[in-house]
């Protein structure tokens, strides 16, 4: 043990980041790149994930652009194989990517949206975590940080489904880091509140769900997808070794 204070320092680390086309996943890989990583930038749309690819790139930075549907498990192992291939090892999963269908009363919810939520906030996440730790395990250490919400702490109503799969995303978070922790993997979640992105556009269309996110948040505001970088990188980095099976707030004092 040295006395040497760890630091925010990715350099020659591989990093995977789902949803970094836009939104938070966007910041976040932005982040990883700033600060010395290798990140392959995962979404659906491969144009949006040029475009960041290229941005990050003139700032210096190198990011690896795939096209996947973390909701398609076919598409999530032609992923991973690919990794295997070009690198053979992972350093870091950030799982970002996740969808909702719905906005409504839940007992109304059609099946499909039930589904669609549940295969790629869950199942999508979940098989991540595996093809991730896998690759990890060999080598005795890793690191997976999953986006969940405060709807999976505190649910509200007209999003019961979405906050029943953040849920399960902060179970599958807990008990995989008991499962992974003798292994040198480490997992932990970070809840954001309501963050102003496309995610959030829905919301943030409403003259009453505005107001009520003001009045019901000590910070009298909405988060902005850099804040809740900083959240992720301290998970992510050796400043966060010792911990595991977490989760961390970053919702402005909303569930204070
Ligand atoms: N914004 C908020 O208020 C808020 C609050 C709490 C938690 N969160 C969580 O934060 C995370 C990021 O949300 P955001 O607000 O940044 O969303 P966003 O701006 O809408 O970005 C979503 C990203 O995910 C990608 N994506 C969506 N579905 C995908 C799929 N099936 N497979 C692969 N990529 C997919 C999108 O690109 P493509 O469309 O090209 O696939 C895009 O890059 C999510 O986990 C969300 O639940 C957000």
């Amino acid at each position: 043990m040295t006395n040497e204070t760890p630091k925010f320092d990715f350099t020659g680390k591989i990093a995977l980041v789902t949803g970094a086309s836009r939104g938070i996943g966007e910041s976040i890989a932005r982040a990883l790149s700033a600060l010395g990583g290798k990140v392959i930038i995962v979404a659906r749309k491969m144009e949006a994930l040029n475009n960041v690819a290229a941005s990050i790139g003139s700032d210096g930075g190198n990011a690896i652009p795939i096209a996947c549907n973390t909701g398609h498990p076919e598409e999530i192992a032609a992923l991973f194989a690919r990794i295997k291939n070009d690198y053979g090892y992972l350093d870091i999963l950030v799982n970002n990517a996740a969808t909702n269908p719905y906005y409504g009363p839940a007992i109304d919810a059609p099946e499909k949206a039930l589904d669609k939520t549940f295969e790629v906030n869950v199942k999508g996440y979940f098989l991540m975590c595996q093809y991730g730790a896998k690759l990890m395990k060999g080598r005795g250490n890793g690191n997976i940080v999953n986006i969940a919400s405060i709807a999976g702490l505190s649910p509200v109503p007209n999003q019961v489904i979405y906050g029943m799969s953040k849920a399960a995303v902060i179970a599958m978070t807990k008990g995989l880091a008991r499962e992974l922790g003798p292994a040198g993997i480490r997992l932990n979640a970070v809840a954001p509140g309501v963050v102003e992105t496309k995610f959030a556009a829905a919301l943030k269309s409403s003259e009453l769900i505005q107001r009520l996110v003001r009045d019901q948040t000590p910070l009298h505001r909405w988060g902005k997808p850099e804040e809740i970088v900083g959240a992720v990188l301290y998970l992510a980095s050796e400043l966060s070794s010792y911990t595991t099976g977490t989760v961390l707030v970053c919702d402005g004092g909303m569930t204070s």
